[in-house]
């Protein structure tokens, strides 16, 4: 357990699947979580059950690839909290297909979602962050921007970009005691991965050398440590959660 008691964790894409089980872990550390994501009903939702079992939660409904969206909610839980300590960029989404078909629109989404969401909402979070001269940027990345992956050349770029926006943003902000840092997930069981086909998940296995694919809490430890003041010297980090997949 980290102590997290008065830091504020707003969480990208986190009404369910990995970011929903970082505000769950980040809030049993203390934390107060602001669920951001699409949808209002399962916002509020998410917010109700997180409520429900005593934890403090808020939600905030945006869609990161809209601007002006971005800057309304982050208003919203700044107005409604009074600080941002910790920012969470979670929300991400994958539009697979062989680079020779892939359509000028599955380019873009992937792009405008997985990069452009993450630059305007932490361009949006950061002057909170700076006048408070503390600060943990925490944006989850994958094993495939580190490693490529067929078929997923539009996710693999905007993952790999979102390192390289890690360390350059970790390098601005460092003297501000901002830490900036990525975690890099492996294959984890969630909403898309369990459409896997009992063949693609034992080959996908074979490829693991702990032989397992990772679950919600491998990810939300990594990041609850991030998050924590032990990881304070840590900074322009990717850490890996893949079970050994690459290294
Ligand atoms: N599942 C994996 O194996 C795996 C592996 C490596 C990295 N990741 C990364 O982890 C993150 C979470 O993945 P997941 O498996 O939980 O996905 P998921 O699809 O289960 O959840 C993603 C969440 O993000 C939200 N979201 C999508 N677009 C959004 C937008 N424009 N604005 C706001 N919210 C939006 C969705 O509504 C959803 O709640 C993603 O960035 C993904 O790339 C996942």
């Amino acid at each position: 357990m980290y102590d997290l008691s008065s830091q504020v964790a707003l969480i990208t894409g986190s009404a369910r699947g990995i970011g929903r089980r970082i505000a769950e872990a980040l809030a049993a550390n203390g934390a107060k979580v602001v669920i951001a994501d699409l949808f209002e009903e399962q916002v509020q939702s998410c917010v109700d059950q997180l409520r429900s079992s005593g934890c403090d939660a808020t939600g905030v409904t945006v869609n990161v690839t809209q601007v002006e969206a971005v800057r309304a909610a982050i208003q919203t839980a700044n107005e409604k909290l009074g600080r941002i300590d910790i920012l969470v960029n979670n929300a991400g989404i994958t539009r697979d297909n062989l680079l020779l078909r892939m359509k000028d629109e599955e380019w873009r989404q992937v792009l405008a979602t997985n990069l452009d969401g993450v630059f305007f909402v932490t361009r949006e979070v950061l002057p909170t962050m700076l006048k408070q001269r503390h600060g943990r940027v925490i944006n989850i990345a994958s094993v495939v921007g580190e490693m490529g992956n067929p078929g997923q050349a539009n996710y693999a770029a905007s993952k790999a970009g979102l390192i390289g926006f890690t360390k350059a943003l970790a390098r601005e902000v460092a003297s501000r005691d901002i830490t900036v840092n990525a975690v890099a997930p492996g294959y984890i069981e969630t909403e898309m991965t369990a459409k896997l086909s009992e063949k693609a998940r034992q080959e996908l296995q074979n490829m693991i050398p702990m032989k397992r694919i990772g679950n919600v809490d491998d990810v939300s430890s990594g990041v609850c440590f991030l998050a924590s003041k032990e990881a304070g010297y840590i900074t322009g980090h990717v850490l890996n959660i893949n079970g050994g997949m690459y290294m």
